[in-house]
């Protein structure tokens, strides 16, 4: 793993102390860094309504999209969980070049989406 990749991972675990996770109390936190170097970090978000809360490695796409990034600009992310089913649809269309995540015991690894998620589904083209 890059020595840029592991301190993505770094801001990933330091910003996950921002979490917001009430109900679960499981802090998570991510990072993410586009091809310009801008990083754009994110936490999870809980409600009292369950369903609502948002995951943090969402959240940091969110603020990159916010900021004018789109799919093929952001090159890795970091995270401090190991990507639910969900985070790993967005990971795909995002076309992030590797995740780096903490597997359950805690080991950090790096990953594709593709590893994460084989046969990625996309929207068809129109005939
Ligand atoms: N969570 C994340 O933020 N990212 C993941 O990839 C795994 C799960 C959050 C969702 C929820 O707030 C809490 O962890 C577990 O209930």
């Amino acid at each position: 793993m890059t020595d840029a990749d592991r301190e993505l991972y770094d801001r990933a675990l330091a910003v996950s102390a921002r979490a917001y996770a009430p109900y679960s109390r499981y802090l998570v936190g991510a990072a993410v860094r586009a091809r310009d170097g801008r990083v754009f970090e994110g936490v999870n978000v809980e409600n009292a309504a369950y369903p609502l809360g948002v995951c943090a490695e969402r959240s940091a796409l969110v603020g990159a999209v916010v900021a004018g990034y789109r799919p093929g600009d952001l090159e890795a992310i970091g995270i401090t969980a190991s990507p639910c089913g969900g985070c790993r649809q967005w990971l795909h269309e995002f076309r992030l070049e590797r995740v780096v995540y903490a597997r359950e015991g805690g080991e950090v690894v790096s990953a594709t989406p593709a590893d994460l998620l084989p046969d990625g589904w996309n929207l068809p083209e129109e005939p």
